[in-house]
């Protein structure tokens, strides 16, 4: 498989997935971030995850590069890890990168292949970027089948290995049962250790994502909110936290 975008995900995702077993390459176009990486270097801190870093490289299981002549040609399952950052001045997210990785892909894949998304990204944007890749390969005449699915990533920093190793679910949107067989076979381990699977469409896959950031959020406004009355009638906000965590 491939990983393009080799940040903190996709990082990440592509040291994971060797430790799983697969051959991986990871894909970026920052030519100084790929070098470091295929030196086994980091350049964030993340617990245990220099060591599968270095064990992978080693290996040979694991290595970077910047072409996708390289990564078209060999892998059949292309993870999209690239940035998403906000546009300065708005509260849009800027889809250049994605949109990038997603037509550079398709230029040079050869053979039948899956796409599947990871980025955080704004409703609508798989059904936009399926067109998008099927466009690009069928004015070029490229032959294949070139499939997309959507599967968002909920890794938290510093915690990043253990979710992606055993996350608490995997959501994938997809449109055929082959992407979602192939999913299956990507994550079989989770999901022989009972992982909760979440087959859907590439709006709810994608809405899964953007509705657990936004709960996330609620959840911390809340507390900061009884904090604040904690501040002024009294009582222990670490301990009133706690007790409403044990709600099942
Ligand atoms: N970091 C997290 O904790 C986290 C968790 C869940 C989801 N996400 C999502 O994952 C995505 C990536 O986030 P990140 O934190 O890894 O970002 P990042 O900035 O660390 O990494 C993005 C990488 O993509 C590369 N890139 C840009 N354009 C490219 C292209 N056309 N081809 C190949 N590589 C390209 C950049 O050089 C960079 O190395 C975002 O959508 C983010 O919201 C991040």
């Amino acid at each position: 498989m491939s990983v393009i975008g080799t940040g903190y995900l996709g990082a990440t995702h592509a040291a994971c997935m060797a430790e799983l077993g697969f051959e991986v390459v990871g894909l970026d176009i920052d030519p100084a971030k790929v070098q470091a990486l295929s030196r086994g270097e980091l350049p964030f801190h993340e617990p245990g995850l220099p060591e599968l870093l270095i064990k992978h490289v080693a290996s040979g299981r694991l290595r970077f590069t910047t072409s996708y002549e390289e990564v078209g040609a060999w892998a059949d399952v292309h993870f999209i890890g690239v940035g998403t950052p906000q546009r300065p001045g708005e509260s849009a997210a800027d889809m250049r990168y994605v949109d990038a990785a997603a037509v550079s892909l398709a230029e040079h894949i050869s053979q039948d292949a899956l796409i599947v998304g990871k980025s955080t990204v704004p409703v609508g944007t798989a059904e936009r970027l399926a067109s998008l890749i099927a466009d690009t390969r069928a004015r070029a005449g490229l032959p294949g089948t070139v499939e997309l699915a959507w599967n968002p990533e909920f890794l938290r920093e510093g915690f990043a290995v253990k979710d992606t190793l055993t996350p608490d679910r995997l959501v994938v949107g997809v449109t055929s049962a082959h992407a979602e067989d192939v999913l299956r076979e990507v994550y079989a381990k989770s999901l022989s250790e009972g992982t909760p699977w979440i087959a859907t469409d590439y709006a709810t896959a994608e809405l899964v994502k953007v509705a657990a950031n936004a709960f996330l959020a609620t959840k911390i406004s809340f507390i900061n909110a009884f904090s604040e009355i904690t501040e002024h009638v009294g009582g222990d906000i670490g301990t009133l936290a706690d007790a409403i965590g044990h709600d099942p």
